[in-house]
């Protein structure tokens, strides 16, 4: 799988992709991504048969509930309810101010959970992870538990993961990659520049 994730990732990279090919590579690198995120949900042994015979099968113990922070979060929503088809899904709405650089939290819309649901979050930059640090506290006053979290992000930074990681230990990254670094507009280097607007095609020429 490493071969073809480091292919799409280059895809979703290079400046000169196109829109419409931006939105392809997403969805197949997000799948995999999906893929990976199915590792943290524990498996129980159910009876099939075969055409064959009686064997045992293996079935997803907990339900996922997939929350997308907008606007980017959205291109992750479809590949992962593929796999995750009964996902409950919520949405969180955070802008940056471009001046500070911090979330400003504008939008939710949270199904109800217990604490056994396993709480995706999907989000596909993890940059200076303010808005996901920002999602998370708001989960866990909803009595999220810290352990059932996964963040799922195509490409992180360090300086994202540590906060993410000093703050709340337990929770769970799914990431693409990680790449070196943010520059002084918190963007990730060298990244791919800004998912939503290569996604959405609302970069301006
Ligand atoms: N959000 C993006 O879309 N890209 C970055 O590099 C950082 C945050």
């Amino acid at each position: 799988m490493q071969n073809l994730k480091s292919e799409l990732l280059t895809l979703l990279r290079m400046e000169e992709t196109s829109s419409s090919e931006f939105r392809k590579a997403s969805k197949a690198f997000c799948s995999l991504l999906a893929g990976e995120a199915f590792n943290h949900f524990s498996m129980e042994n159910f009876s099939i048969r075969t055409p064959v015979e009686k064997t045992t099968g293996l079935k997803r113990k907990k339900a996922a509930v997939l929350i997308p922070i907008l606007r980017s979060g959205i291109a992750m929503l479809d590949p992962f309810l593929e796999f995750f088809e009964e996902a409950r899904v919520g949405f969180f709405g955070f802008e940056r101010d471009e001046k500070t650089f911090l979330p400003k939290h504008y939008y939710q819309n949270i199904p109800v959970f217990n604490q056994e649901d396993k709480i995706i979050l999907l989000d596909p930059m993890l940059a200076t992870g303010g808005t996901l640090l920002e999602a998370l506290r708001l989960l866990i006053e909803k009595k999220a538990s810290e352990e059932n979290i996964i963040i799922a992000s195509v490409i992180a930074a360090p300086e994202g993961i540590e906060a993410v990681k000093k703050l709340y230990p337990n929770v769970k990254l799914v990431l693409g990659t990680v790449d070196h670094k943010l520059n002084e507009k918190c963007f990730i280097v060298p990244g791919l520049g800004d998912f939503g607007d290569r996604y959405f095609g609302t970069l301006i020429p």
